[in-house]
């Protein structure tokens, strides 16, 4: 069990708090304030235990990466490259500290515009009830730093901050980093926020013991990024869809003609390996029966409908045809508990986006049936958006890689801590 906020007294204790706040931002603005809105209910929770003060941290972006990047861009193209200008406009939390604020109605200070260490003496002479948020953890090198001594010595700075941890950020759950994880060595008392539980008590129960039967229909381009999920969910699943590019992997496993289709050759052996999993485990593994093709990868590409399996060679497949759809149709509606990673088809494209929506149709009609619907996974997420349908699912996950892992069966190192 996880202990949360609930479990412990924060009346008058600093909390320090770590959310994921690694909101998509463009030219400084909120592009979608999902994960800002999901950690309020905490944040406000805490705040009306009459608490000391509540400092909150966050990374935003991964700061060396994108920078490398962007200046290897820069150089390519002959531009000069701004660094500060750069990193002001994507990683600072200046902009969803103010956003923040603006969302829960009362002040939040930020206290960021040095990255260095030494914001306990600041933090402690707040008075009650104030809220900080710090920059962006990752511009300290130690936050990910694979030596975990190196990790513990900002844990250790963060540490002070606070009389209890609070994690409350499931999108980075699965990494092991200084204020995910390290942190709670060095505080008395570390917790769940309710978030994390939430998603915890949705996404643990598919791998450990879902209401059967359970549906899985896992989608998306690669096959490589999906084995561990597959053969995770074949332990417990009655039916398990594959769908997306991946699929086309699957079909040329079988001797089936996958046209110009994007198939991963070195990943056949894998998907021959599942198949024959599947049948043993006697699941009912359900890939595309009919296909919308088109010439090219392309949003104004004609969609042409494919009645069999074979794709001719001419032609990739973009979506799933109304044929694989009753099938999917049957294994849903059957199913108590059901779980979507990954989409179906080029939903992105309006043309190849039927598959993808009817999916999302089926399942939010089965979590009015009274079934678990859970979905995880950037894509699959982006489209019950795109669809109006994320308010019709049991749970929507904030966590993209995160959910993955924990549908993989992995421990993950930010719920681990929070554990009673
Ligand atoms: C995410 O967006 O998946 C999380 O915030 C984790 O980010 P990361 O992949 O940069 O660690």
């Amino acid at each position: 069990m996880i202990k949360t906020v609930k479990d412990v007294d924060l009346k008058g204790k600093r909390i320090i708090m770590r959310v994921d706040f690694n909101v998509p931002m463009k030219d400084g603005v909120v592009q979608d304030d999902t994960r800002i809105i999901a950690a309020i209910p905490t944040i406000k929770y805490i705040l009306d235990q009459g608490i000391k003060t509540l400092t909150l941290m966050s990374h935003l972006g991964d700061p060396a990466k994108d920078t490398e990047s962007a200046r290897e861009k820069a150089l390519k193209a002959g531009k000069p490259f701004d660094e500060a200008a750069y990193i002001k406009g994507k990683h600072r939390m200046a902009v969803v500290a103010a956003y923040l604020e603006q969302k829960l109605g009362r002040p939040v200070i930020f206290a960021g515009e040095d990255s260095d260490y030494g914001k306990k003496a600041f933090i402690d002479s707040q008075k009650d009830g104030t809220v900080i948020m710090l920059e962006n953890t990752r511009f300290h090198k130690e936050e990910t730093a694979k030596d975990g001594a190196e990790r513990d010595k900002l844990a250790r700075e963060l540490a002070s901050y606070g009389d209890v941890f609070v994690n409350d950020a499931f999108g980075t759950a699965h990494r092991d980093h200084a204020s995910t994880a390290s942190i709670a060595k060095f505080v008395p008392v570390s917790v769940a926020g309710f978030l994390m539980e939430k998603e915890v008590n949705y996404l643990e129960p598919i791998v450990t013991n879902p209401q059967k039967p359970l549906a899985a229909i896992i989608g998306g381009a690669k096959v490589s990024s999906k084995i561990a999920v597959l053969e995770s969910l074949l332990k417990n699943a009655s039916s398990l869809v594959i769908g997306g590019a991946m699929a086309y992997t699957f079909l040329k496993a079988q001797g089936i003609k996958t046209g110009k289709s994007l198939v991963e050759d070195d990943q056949i052996d894998t998907a021959k390996r599942i198949l024959e999993a599947a049948q043993k485990a006697r699941v009912e593994l359900i890939l595309p029966l009919d296909h919308v093709g088109a010439a090219s990868f392309d949003a104004a590409a004609a969609p042409v409908a494919v009645d069999g399996l074979n794709l001719p060679d001419d032609l990739l497949g973009m979506d799933v045809g109304p044929k694989t759809l009753a099938r999917y149709k049957e294994a849903i509606a059957k199913a108590k508990t059901i779980v979507w990673n990954g989409p179906v088809g080029v939903f992105e494209f309006d043309r190849f986006a039927k598959g993808t929506e009817e999916v999302a149709r089926l399942v939010a009609e089965a979590t009015g049936r009274g079934a678990i619907t859970v979905v995880g996974g950037g894509d699959s997420v982006a489209a019950v958006n795109k669809f109006g349908l994320a308010s019709k699912m049991s749970h929507v996950s904030t966590g993209g890689g995160a959910s993955l892992e924990l549908l993989e069966g992995k421990k993950l190192p930010g719920i681990e801590v929070t554990r009673g």
